[in-house]
């Protein structure tokens, strides 16, 4: 079947069965290699995308699916590295391996879209279905508070204390 995928802003054309997981359609025919495989049933976050800007899994979810909205990738989520997510994930050097670590930038960035300060607690909530094998998870607490101050700082009038961030940052390297 033919598909028109709106993806990171622009149109993309694909021929492909009606229940091809996105994730195979970003990888293979589009050739967009951000989004990672890692378990293929929706398990551990690796390939997570945004879909109308909520966090979905795109092994399990399907061409046809994903065709009804519009798509982000970690290739779409800044031109150029400068969104805050990923400005503070540099600056706390959270990743070890790298593998899981698209995903679990898109599934952090989605959380700051619905909720600018986030607690320990809806980070923990949002961020569970993210596994890392390295065990990177103190930093991505902390890297989640970073981005939500380096964001505020964009955003004149919405600044708050850093006493969230301070409250986490006892995670070591
Ligand atoms: S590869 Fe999709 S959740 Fe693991
Ligand atoms: S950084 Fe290695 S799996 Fe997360």
């Amino acid at each position: 079947m033919h598909f028109k995928l709106i993806v990171n802003g622009k149109t993309a054309q694909v021929d492909a069965p009606a229940d091809m997981p996105l994730l195979w359609v970003l990888r293979d025919l589009l050739q967009m290699h951000g989004t990672k495989y890692g378990c293929g049933i929706g398990e551990c976050g690796a390939c997570t995308v945004h879909l109308n800007g909520e966090p979905v899994r795109s092994c399990s979810t399907t061409v046809a699916e994903a065709s009804k909205g519009h798509i982000t990738t970690i290739e779409g989520l800044s031109a150029d590295g400068s969104h805050p997510v990923q400005m503070a994930w540099k600056e706390i050097d959270v990743p070890q391996c790298g593998y899981c670590q698209c995903g679990q930038i898109m599934s952090a960035a989605a959380l700051l879209a619905h909720k600018p300060h986030p607690t320990d607690k809806d980070i923990d909530a949002a961020m569970d279905g993210n596994l890392c094998r390295c065990g990177t998870y103190t930093r991505i607490r902390q890297a989640i508070h970073r981005a939500a101050e380096l964001k505020a700082q964009h955003s004149p009038g919405t600044a708050k204390p850093a006493a969230a961030h301070k409250a986490s940052n006892g995670g070591s390297k």
